[in-house]
């Protein structure tokens, strides 16, 4: 067997006795960037040497990076996105582009649950008043919320996650209305739904989904959530639509060039923001990562990865 070089964007949350590791290791060796690098996985000096590599959602696949890349035959993505990678370029190159689907299903969309709650029943006002130890006791009409049972859900995208996001929601009490790209109409569903939560890939077609048109249909007070990517969303039309009374509140878990916030969405007490956690549980995490390597053990042994995109 060849000796192939792996090279992975940073640590894994995986056991390293797993054998998805074992198994890679027996036929490449793996080199992994520390947690701390602050070079991009496009300038990494060992890159061009690389026969596969494990990218994040934070490292950008172009044109420049294929062209270093030049021995790489397969990008194993640890994500089920792949809006950072160019596609095209890489299949107009023969690279093949794997992702880590179902194994963090359930863990964003609990996760989108949990937003659902922290929007309505206002975590953040809340957390805020107790970390300032301004909490005077029991008042009764301290941070009034919504309810969601009886509430109406808008499913942007009912692909693996909004499907199982609407099943959970469903089971809360909610009506769920769920469009696809190709079913439903989105201008109704943002008319009638008390909460609307996005769950669609980025592409040309869904950058700016969100924008000041389709605030100015949904319901006055209405509640935004964000689990899928940030640029869906026109942030200044958030901003305004929020200071506005349009929107009561929003809960994302992701936004426009992260890791920088920009300070309207911070400091507004009605935006509840996290850091890019729907898939951060031990059981989606690490399943992510046996997918990643299993896809890149796969390709590299000449067998048809399960998870390929492209
Ligand atoms: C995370 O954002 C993912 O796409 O898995």
């Amino acid at each position: 067997m060849p000796r192939f070089l792996v090279l992975v964007s940073k640590p894994l949350p995986l056991d390293g006795r797993d054998p998805a590791w074992a198994t890679l290791r027996r036929i490449a060796e793996i080199r992994i960037r520390p947690a701390s690098t602050r070079r991009t996985l496009g300038r990494e000096p060992r890159l061009p040497r690389a026969d596969a590599v494990v990218t994040l959602v934070a490292d950008r696949v172009d044109e420049e990076f294929l062209e270093r890349a030049a021995r790489v035959k397969v990008i194993s993505n640890f994500a089920v996105g792949f809006n950072n990678i160019n596609v095209t370029a890489a299949s107009r190159r023969g690279v093949l582009v794997c992702n880590t689907p179902d194994v963090l299903t359930n863990a964003t969309a609990e996760l989108t649950i949990g937003l659902l709650l922290a929007a309505a029943r206002r975590f953040k006002e809340g957390a805020e008043l107790i970390r300032a130890a301004r909490f005077r006791g029991l008042e009764p009409d301290l941070l009034l919320g919504a309810e969601l049972s009886g509430a109406r859900i808008g499913v942007i995208g009912a692909g693996r996650i909004g499907s199982a996001v609407a099943r959970k929601a469903e089971a809360l009490g909610m009506e769920v209305i769920a469009i696809t790209r190709s079913r439903g109409c989105l201008e109704d569903l943002l008319r009638a739904s008390d909460f609307v939560s996005l769950h669609c890939p980025l592409t040309a077609e869904t950058r700016g989904l969100m924008g000041a048109r389709q605030f100015a249909l949904m319901k006055p007070g209405a509640v935004l959530v964000n689990t899928s990517r940030g640029e869906l969303i026109d942030e200044r039309a958030l901003v305004a639509s929020l200071r506005n009374g349009r929107l009561s509140a929003a809960a994302l878990d992701v936004f426009c060039g992260e890791p920088r916030l920009r300070a309207e969405l911070r400091q507004n007490p009605r935006v509840f923001v996290l850091p890019h956690l729907g898939s951060a549980t031990h059981p989606a995490r690490a399943g992510m990562a046996r997918l990643a390597l299993r896809a890149i053990t796969d390709v590299l042994t000449g067998r048809p990865p399960s998870n390929r995109v492209i």
